[in-house]
């Protein structure tokens, strides 16, 4: 029976291991985020509390434990690293430096960021990833609120911690957290086994965000979102925002290609594209050729209703005309008066025919002055 959020809170020891809380920062699909103060260190330090229904047994608390154990073996500037580790109260907790700043997802919610930044913090996070996949660990879940923004500095947070894809992000109440957007389509396939491509999609789709203030799969329904990630081809962003140049397009579009064997192979490959393009240089590699139908969508829906409605007009006015004169060779479209437009059609003549209607009229009403 999923706890409610209200009593898990309440159930938070004011100190848990050598660490004081002090308040709640924020709450993942996983656990909840305190400020607390490490009074061993005298530092402020980020605590992250694993929600009793995600950990109910002891192999996820094992595997839990094992992976933070891993990600502390990587020491990158872009990476934000895990302190300590431990089980206070029943309280399965991970330490963290405390960020003064704030998640990707609280920047993009409001502001818009330009190209450059946008490829600036995506260059970082791929050298985050670069260093972790290098370690044998893949991220899993790169998205915007893993991704923390100081000043300075962009760093990577949360890194390989397994979870079970969508346990992890219902609620206590067992409502659904947050979308499952930026998962690639092995991962929302549930494969099991996931290798660093899927964190190359992630960032794609991340980017692709920062480049266009959204994702490219959206909907309020998780089947309908799945099915779009696995069978859809994104919108292309410079569709979405046509400032975006050819080759970041590109760039974006590679990464976010289905199968992991048509993204780029490692994220080094990426990381240096984007570099060739902050640096204003040509982004190598064949750029992803496409073909978007939904681009000409509304070109041809208008010209086919223009068609349609031509003929139907056409088939129309020969139908009544047929009607009152009787079946023509050439259609008779306005019958009634001096029309010049009406000869031409009503009786052809090599004379009227090659002559042009106005010419027609006036000479008819010259005659007839
Ligand atoms: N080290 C930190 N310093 C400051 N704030 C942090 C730190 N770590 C996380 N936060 C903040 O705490 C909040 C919750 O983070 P959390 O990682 O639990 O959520 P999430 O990333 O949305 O979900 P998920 O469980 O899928 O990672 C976020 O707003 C995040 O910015
Ligand atoms: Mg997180």
């Amino acid at each position: 029976m999923p706890d409610s959020i209200e009593n898990f809170l309440s159930k938070i020891p004011q100190k848990i291991g050598q660490y004081e809380v002090v308040e709640k920062i924020g709450e993942g699909g996983m656990g909840i985020v305190f400020r607390a103060m490490d009074t061993l260190e005298k530092r402020v330090v980020a605590i992250k509390v694993l929600k009793r229904n995600l950990a109910p047994n002891t192999e996820a608390i094992q595997r839990f434990h094992r992976e933070i154990q891993m990600s502390q073996a990587m020491n990158h500037p872009n990476v934000l690293p895990i302190l300590d580790v431990g089980v206070d109260q029943e309280c399965h907790y991970y330490v963290m430096p405390f960020i003064e700043g704030k998640n990707l997802e609280e920047i993009l919610k409001k502001e818009k960021l330009t190209i450059p930044l946008s490829c600036h913090i995506a260059f970082q996070v791929a050298l985050a990833l670069s260093h972790a996949h290098k370690k044998g660990i893949i991220h899993r879940d790169i998205k915007p609120s893993n991704i923390m923004i100081t000043e300075q500095h962009v760093y990577v947070a949360d890194f390989g911690l397994a979870r079970p894809e969508w346990a992890a992000r219902l609620t206590m109440t067992g409502t659904l957290l947050g979308t499952p957007a930026y998962m690639s389509p092995e991962q929302a396939l549930g494969l099991a086994y996931i290798d660093h491509r899927a964190d190359i999609y992630s960032l794609g789709i991340t980017l692709y965000e920062m480049l266009t203030g959204s994702v490219p799969f959206r909907s309020a329904n998780l089947s309908h979102i799945l099915e779009q990630i696995l069978y859809e081809t994104p919108l292309p962003p410079k569709i979405v925002n046509p400032g975006i140049p050819d080759s970041l397009n590109s760039i974006i579009l590679k990464a976010l290609q289905k199968k992991p064997q048509d993204r780029y192979s490692d994220i080094d490959e990426m990381a240096e594209q984007l570099r060739l393009y902050l640096r204003g240089l040509p982004v190598l590699g064949e750029p992803t050729k496409f073909f978007y139908w939904g681009k000409y969508k509304n070109l041809l829906r208008y010209a086919g209703i223009f068609i349609i409605s031509a003929l139907l007009s056409f088939f129309l006015c020969y139908f009544f005309s047929c009607k009152r004169h009787g079946p023509k060779i050439f259609p008779v479209f306005f019958h009634e008066g001096p029309n010049t437009f009406s000869y031409v059609v009503s009786y052809p003549s090599s004379e009227f025919i090659f002559k042009k209607p106005m010419e027609i009229f006036l000479e008819e009403n010259k005659s007839s002055k």
